[in-house]
């Protein structure tokens, strides 16, 4: 064994390698009046972080013409690096082009999806996989083109649950209604979620939080996604100290 040191978060191919450039530590993107949290590609649509939103929606939409990326899961080494806000804005700026996108948050232990979008979490995917439902429970979002799949109640054993196969019929469903399909997870150096679900997605995309995420971590998760053959298209790096029009590639 060498005993080197480790290189930076030694990542997946950079075919797709991509930052959005945002900033826990400079102006506040992710809070305003109207309420806890508000979306920059809503809130700030103009933005160097909006438009870093949308080169990322734009390199997964030419990721693969031959076949265009249709279900793609989000997530990261640990907890709280941005995973959510991510999905969500890129599920906007994807929805910008004209698309249509459903968002899962199949996020069953911390789901954050519904409250960045406002809406309540109400009937989800958990009703869904418990019981057996013949229609998607869409929740409508203030985002033109964006329909949400909320967590719906926490099970008890949400892996459990995201391994049955009524997630695939989740996933089919979902598929038959949108463009794209973006599926939110639990972290994935951590927890096991994430892994159950990349080798029914077509890709995944993990968050890396330039100040936060650590080393070891995305390693881990790197490692529990390639273990289970994750087609892993890329990394998002944020939170990018001190200068938030930063863009790096
Ligand atoms: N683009 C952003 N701009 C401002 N703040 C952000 C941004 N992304 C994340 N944050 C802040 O970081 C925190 C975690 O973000 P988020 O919920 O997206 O992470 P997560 O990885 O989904 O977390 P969890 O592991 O709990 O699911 C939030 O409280 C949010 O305020
Ligand atoms: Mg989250």
């Amino acid at each position: 064994m060498s005993s080197s040191p480790p290189p930076q978060p030694s990542m997946p191919p950079d075919s797709l390698t991509s930052l959005a450039p945002v900033s826990r530590n400079g102006r506040s993107l992710a809070t305003s009046a109207a309420g806890p949290t508000t979306l920059v590609m809503l809130a700030e649509p103009r933005s160097s972080a909006a438009e870093a939103y949308r080169s990322l929606a734009a390199n997964l939409q030419f990721a693969n013409l031959e076949q265009p990326l249709q279900t793609i899961g989000v997530t990261s080494p640990g907890g709280g690096d941005g995973k959510s806000n991510t999905l969500a804005n890129l599920a906007i700026a994807l929805a910008e082009g004209g698309r249509t996108v459903i968002a899962i948050d199949a996020d069953l232990r911390r789901p954050a999806l519904h409250t960045l979008f406002g809406i309540q979490s109400g009937e989800g995917l958990s009703n869904m996989l418990m019981n057996e439902h013949a229609q998607l429970p869409l929740h409508e979002t203030a985002a033109p083109g964006v329909k949400l799949v909320t967590s719906g109640p926490l099970p008890t054993n949400p892996l459990d649950v995201l391994a049955s196969r009524r997630f695939d019929q989740v996933l089919g469903l979902a598929c038959a209604q949108a463009d794209f399909v973006l599926v939110d997870t639990a972290p994935a150096g951590v927890l096991a979620d994430a892994a159950v679900l990349a080798p029914r997605l077509a890709g995944m995309l993990l968050v890396v939080s330039a100040g936060r995420t650590k080393r070891d971590l995305a390693r881990r998760a790197r490692e529990q996604l390639e273990r289970v053959n994750a087609n892993v298209l890329g990394v998002v790096l944020v939170d990018v100290k001190g200068d938030d029009k930063l863009y790096r590639y």
